[in-house]
């Protein structure tokens, strides 16, 4: 029996964190940073990235990097995992946290009732598939193309966390793309599990349920802060009865990131309140 369970081995671990500077992943980085890990804010806002990423030392005393980089953009990697390795050392564990939806691919009604009514399917704009397939997708699949190369070989070993989402399990209404994209990061997270489990590396996802950020206000708040009669339904669909907080997913993080979880590969947990258990009757 294992006895002493704790994070100490993520101490001095490279972390790169996509969307890092985003509101769940800066929660995911206060959770390493508590553990001493050596992280690398990984965001599309350079600004954002080098503030957060001093902001958690000046917090955590951990030495931390902020990196600009588009993880849709091959190029960008490799050259954001070139400083990296400069300056932090080989990558130990990657979060893919960059992820999100669009309004362009966003239904404004639940149902059809009538081939006229105005915001229905027939109104999505490929142009919102493509933005939420890609940026899902690609930008999950192309940092871990990139950053696993260095937990490949001989004594090494490493860990992936993908970002997924409780539509990927049941779509929810109005997001069919980001529905879908992120189903597709649940069935990419077994695949690679599989393929990389010669390698020591894991590969496994959190799902988590729902927490009020900027790329969802518009859907579940009203200007006044009230809830919309979306948000209304997710409270009540949620046997906890309410929104999650960002400090909520860092639990899960710490068990799938560290060797405490070390037999655990190819799983998306649920961090949900109980949404995804609760039928609705
Ligand atoms: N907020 C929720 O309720 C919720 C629920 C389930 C899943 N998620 C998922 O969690 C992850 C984080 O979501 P969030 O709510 O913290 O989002 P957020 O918008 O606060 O953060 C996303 C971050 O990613 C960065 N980013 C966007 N495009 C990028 C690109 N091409 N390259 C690099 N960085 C890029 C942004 O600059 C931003 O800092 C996403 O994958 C999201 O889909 C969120």
């Amino acid at each position: 029996m294992m006895t002493g369970l704790t994070f100490s081995d993520l101490k001095d671990k490279v972390t790169v964190v996509t969307g890092g500077a985003g509101v769940l992943g800066l929660s995911i980085c206060k959770a390493f940073a508590t553990h001493g890990a050596k992280i690398a804010i990984l965001d599309l806002d350079q600004e954002k990235a080098k503030d957060t990423a001093l902001s958690l030392t000046k917090e955590f005393g951990n030495q931390n990097l902020g990196v600009a980089a588009n993880v849709l953009n091959k190029q960008s990697l490799i050259d954001a995992k070139e400083k990296i390795n400069q300056e932090l050392g080989q990558i130990d564990i990657l979060v893919n946290g960059a992820g999100g939806n669009h309004p362009k691919a966003t239904t404004k009604v639940e149902q059809m009732f009538d081939a006229e009514d105005e915001g229905t399917f027939f109104d999505l704009d490929l142009e919102g598939f493509d933005f939420v397939f890609d940026l899902n997708f690609k930008g999950t699949l192309l940092p871990s193309m990139v950053f696993t190369k260095d937990m490949v070989g001989e004594g090494n070993k490493g860990v992936v966390l993908n970002i997924s989402s409780m539509n990927a399990f049941k779509p929810l209404t109005k997001i069919p793309a980001y529905s879908a994209a992120k189903a597709s990061i649940n069935n990419f997270t077994e695949w690679l599990a599989m393929h990389m489990a010669p390698q020591e590396i894991r590969v496994n996802a959190i799902a988590p349920g729902f927490f009020i950020t900027d790329q969802n206000r518009f859907l579940v708040t009203n200007k006044d802060g009230s809830f919309t009669e979306r948000g209304q339904k997710i409270v009540n669909g949620t046997p906890m009865a309410k929104f999650g907080e960002p400090e909520d997913i860092q639990g899960a993080v710490l068990y799938l990131c560290s060797d405490v979880s070390s037999f655990v590969t190819g799983i998306c947990i649920p961090i949900d309140g109980g949404f995804n258990a609760y039928s609705g009757v």
